[in-house]
């Protein structure tokens, strides 16, 4: 089946598509993928049910060109549990935006029949992608229908080859590995240690990243080095909606409700607009590399921005704090607990300054997984050997 051109050529247009990868995307129909109801981002939300059943301003005409554009489309809420037309709380599978998919299958860097695991089958869109591409795919998906969709998805539109896993992809699939390429389409905080163990010597993993100080993601294309290592860049930025068991939470504060009565206090010698505000800002990448197991909450006020910053127990004890900056007054940084977070997040921010502010593709990743099986991510500037002093 040969799919409408739109994808293909948007991409080729905007020098998105990776080489090789033409005769795949103008292969594949995204319409043989999507379901019938989708919700579509208009730039600041995601709008009311397209439905490919019906007529009018949201019913076929808008969900072809929907399918045929450069969109993330939601295909399921709250991991099932969403009736209505209107959009849910939480997006939990989508068909990701043609160009990520592109770009991370672009740093796969596959010649065509390599061994792919694929994690987050979703739809089974960039599996068909793989499998056109003349690789041997097996796909996990941990939700059920989806999984079952996915897989009628694929023989319909003639990838019967494909294999699809109902299950959690942070296990892998050990039985039809190891595997040449490891391609996560779902947001990662901690790197399973099958994915490595998994993955022969010199193969690939790709993987949207991230800490959580960020919603955000940045793709991580490590190479498995050596048994128990991968290591490689961070190459663009993107949002995937997280693996299950990885998504953000915001620590439980047992602190009490007056705690900044009695909390350390501190003058911030930067301002809120220097670590947010830009979509992808690199300022909140680097500093959560800098500042593990804390989780930032912005909340603009009538009169303040103030950042909220939660540091998770990790033995020592939670811990808390609060940078508030308004017009009129000096801003001001309450802590409380052992961790001065927001004295790591301003030091971090100062670090990254000195050294002239490096984008993010400058970072990387090395995951190492010990005999006992404990995995530990370690941040790095430039080149592995230069390690920046926290784990993840
Ligand atoms: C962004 S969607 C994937 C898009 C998909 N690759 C496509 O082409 O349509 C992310 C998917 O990951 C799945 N997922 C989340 N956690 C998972 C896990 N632990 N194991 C397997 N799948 C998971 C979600 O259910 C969701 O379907």
């Amino acid at each position: 089946m040969t799919a409408p051109d739109g994808i293909a050529r948007f991409l080729a247009d905007v020098d998105a598509l990776p080489d090789g990868w033409k005769g795949a995307f103008e292969g594949v129909d995204r319409a043989d993928f999507a379901p019938d109801r989708i919700w579509a981002w208009d730039g600041s939300q995601y709008t009311t049910v397209i439905d490919r059943t019906q007529t009018g301003s949201h019913g076929r005409d808008t969900w072809d060109e929907a399918v045929q554009g450069n969109n993330a489309l939601v295909t399921q809420w709250d991991d099932g549990n969403h009736t209505g037309d209107e959009p849910g709380n939480n997006p939990s599978s989508s068909a990701s935006m043609p160009s990520a998919v592109a770009s991370m299958l672009g740093d796969l860097d596959i010649t065509g029949g390599e061994n792919v695991l694929e994690v987050g089958t979703g739809t089974g869109y960039t599996a068909a992608l793989l499998a056109a591409r003349g690789c041997r795919v097996t796909t996990i998906e941990l939700d059920t229908d989806l999984a079952e969709q996915a897989r009628k998805n694929l023989a319909q539109a003639g990838h019967q080859d494909v294999i699809v896993v109902t299950g959690d992809g942070t296990l892998g699939h050990s039985e039809h590995g190891p595997y040449d390429r490891v391609h996560v389409t779902a947001g990662v905080r901690h790197t399973p240690a099958a994915w490595i163990e998994q993955t022969r010597p010199g193969g690939v993993i790709v993987m949207p990243w991230g800490t959580d100080y960020s919603t955000y993601d940045w793709t991580a294309a490590l190479t498995v080095t050596d048994p128990g290592r991968a290591s490689g860049p961070f190459t663009t930025p993107l949002a995937f909606m997280k693996l299950r068991s990885q998504r953000a939470r915001y620590p439980k504060s047992p602190f009490p409700s007056d705690w900044t009565a009695t909390a350390r206090m501190s003058e911030p010698d930067i301002d809120i607009t220097d670590i947010t505000g830009a979509l992808y800002e690199p300022a909140e990448f680097v500093i959560g590399l800098h500042v593990p197991h804390c989780v930032p909450r912005l909340v603009h006020g009538a009169e303040s921005t103030n950042l909220w910053l939660y540091g998770a127990d990790t033995g020592r004890g939670p811990s808390i704090a609060v940078a508030a900056f308004g017009d009129g007054y000096d801003p001001q940084a309450r802590e409380a607990g052992p961790r001065h977070l927001w004295a790591e997040v301003q030091a971090a921010y100062h670090r990254w300054d000195d050294a002239g502010k490096p984008n993010t593709d400058r970072f990387g990743l090395t995951v190492t997984v010990d005999e006992d099986g404990r995995v530990e991510q370690r941040p790095w500037y430039e080149t592995p050997d230069r390690e920046l002093p926290f784990r993840h």
